[in-house]
């Protein structure tokens, strides 16, 4: 038999998503309602011991891979100490952060010291106004934030844009003249009806087949592979250091080599994004479960990892908002 976590369907889980807040700074549109403040109570946060401990549990069953995400990670206190704790694990091989990089500027290099090694930063727009009336927010600060985390040392660094169709479709080429001048990698994702608000976003879908023959027609796209391990697919532009990755959730879904699962700021563990099947962890740790009996509930948990989701078949059937799973 596999070492490690196998779900039904064979699939090795070998990576958590780990959200340390359902708070966010900004209030992109496709994600949380502009009113929303329906957040979870204080003391349902998991404390940063309860957050060890799960990790370091997941660790002894073979999860090698940890994603900080949130909401917002950098809202929440202690987030860099909180990671040099998760990097000291033994079994924890690669710690890597989401962020809007809307507070960055102040936490990188702290946050690089503290062993974050990778670092996705979401960017829709590169038009100070229209990534105003996306998020809420002001483009400067990411942008002095992707500055310093240039600096700081990580590599690499990931851009994510949400292609919407009449939102910001017009700057694919732009975001990659940005990426090959800053030595980022791109990657560009489909609007996935989570919750209300991405059910409403998804009437700008746009399919990533379109945009790659697009950008086919001004660059010299080759094969290209990213290390990872997660469902992008790759290409690199000739001539350039660029790679940009495309993530197809709904035109080419990849569930069949799926290799996470999420852990919410309350101790839910969410089996799928586009699921409600859950186990709720923060009960056990308050009960006083031990060690051995809580990887036990971890791994009963993986056994009821679903096959896929839904979202194109029943895009109605997620109600929770993305912020409370960190995409
Ligand atoms: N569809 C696709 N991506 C989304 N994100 C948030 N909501 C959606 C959605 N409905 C992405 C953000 C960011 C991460 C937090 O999740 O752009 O990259
Ligand atoms: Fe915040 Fe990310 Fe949601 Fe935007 S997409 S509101 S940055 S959690």
């Amino acid at each position: 038999m596999r070492r490690g976590l196998i779900d039904p369907f064979g699939r090795r889980i070998d990576y958590v998503r780990l959200s340390v807040t359902d708070r966010c700074d900004l209030r992109c549109f496709y994600c949380m309602p502009p009113d929303f403040h329906d957040f979870e109570a204080p003391d349902h946060w998991l404390d940063l011991d309860e957050i060890e401990r799960v990790i370091r549990a997941f660790s002894e069953l073979g999860v090698g891979r940890v994603r900080l995400t949130g909401g917002e990670p950098l809202t929440r206190r202690g987030v860099p100490e909180l990671a040099a704790r998760l990097a000291a694990l033994p079994g924890v091989e690669d710690l890597s952060l989401s962020t809007n990089a809307i507070q960055l500027e102040r936490h990188a290099a702290a946050l690089h010291r503290a062993g974050v090694s990778r670092l996705n930063v979401s960017l829709d727009s590169l038009d100070p106004q229209r990534f105003k009336a996306i998020t809420g927010g002001p483009l400067e600060k990411v942008l002095r934030g992707l500055s310093a985390a240039s600096q700081a040392g990580f590599s690499p660094i990931k851009i994510n844009m949400v292609v919407m169709r009449g939102v910001n479709d017009d700057e694919v080429e732009a975001m990659v003249d940005f990426c090959i001048a800053h030595g980022f990698t791109l990657r560009f994702i489909e609007t996935m009806p989570m919750g209300e608000t991405g059910r409403e976003a998804s009437e700008h879908f746009l399919d990533l087949r379109e945009v790659k023959a697009r950008l086919a027609q001004r660059y010299r796209l080759l094969p290209g592979v990213m290390p990872g391990g997660g469902p992008a697919r790759y290409v690199r532009v000739a001539g350039t250091e660029l790679r940009i990755g495309f993530i197809t959730p709904i035109s080419q879904h990849f569930c069949a080599s799926c290799n996470r699962v999420r852990l919410a700021v309350d101790g839910t563990l969410h089996l799928c994004l586009g699921q409600e099947h859950s186990t709720e962890l923060r009960p056990l740790l308050r009960a006083g479960i031990s060690d051995a009996a809580l990887k036990e509930a971890i791994q009963q948990a993986i056994a009821l990892k679903p096959e896929k989701h839904e979202f194109r078949e029943q895009p109605g059937q997620v109600v929770r908002f993305m912020s409370m799973t960190g995409g």
